[in-house]
């Protein structure tokens, strides 16, 4: 009897698989990067530029006092990098696409700081509310912001108004 057992489950293994298309059937959709972009796709949404969460600094001074498009690229994308490596938040970030994240936190940050840019993506409460986010999650990324502003010399002063500017916009990403 144990041997019939055994050498049922033997062939059992051995069992060629079928064709069945699991992901149809549990509903799992792949998703393609673009192949120009090297994006993930998001649900459709209405680009405006007061999906930012904020106005821009009107004066231009503020964009200098940033190294213009360039230290604000170098900023954010420092700042994406220490969210990534910084073990107090890597795991809400690590599920998510960076390249878009770069992408539109520049977008971002150039658009508030009055460098000339338009931001294309989406507001912050709909691209953070299922996130999860606490107050810890949001002191440790402003850490990281000041971080990175001040590998790259922005004066105190500058840092302290685009954090400002930033502020508001925790109730629309701290969710619990
Ligand atoms: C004032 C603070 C914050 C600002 C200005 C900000 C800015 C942004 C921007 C511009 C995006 C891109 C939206 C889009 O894809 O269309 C984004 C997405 C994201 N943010 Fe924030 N964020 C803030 C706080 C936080 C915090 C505290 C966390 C977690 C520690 C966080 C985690 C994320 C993640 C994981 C995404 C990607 C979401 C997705 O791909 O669906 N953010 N954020």
């Amino acid at each position: 009897m144990m041997i019939t057992a055994a050498a049922a489950l033997l062939l059992l293994q051995q069992a060629p698989a079928d064709n069945t298309d699991w992901d149809a059937i549990f509903g799992v959709e792949e998703k393609v990067r673009d192949p120009e972009t090297g994006e993930l796709p998001v649900e459709p949404y209405v680009e405006d530029n007061a999906n930012a969460g904020a106005d821009p600094f009107e004066s231009g001074k503020m964009a200098q006092q940033f190294g213009g498009r360039e230290g604000i690229r170098r900023i954010s994308d420092r700042l994406v990098e220490l969210n990534y490596a910084d073990p107090r938040v890597a795991d809400i970030f690590i599920a998510h696409d960076r390249v878009r994240l770069e992408r539109t936190l520049f977008e971002q940050f150039c658009y508030i700081l009055g460098a000339g840019c338009d931001y294309t993506g989406r507001d912050m409460a709909s691209s953070h509310a299922s996130l999860g986010t606490t107050r810890a999650d949001l002191n440790a990324l402003v850490e990281n912001l000041q971080q990175a502003m001040r590998e790259s010399d922005v004066p105190f002063h500058a840092q302290n108004r685009f954090l400002a500017k930033l502020a508001p916009m925790s109730k629309d990403v701290v969710t619990r």
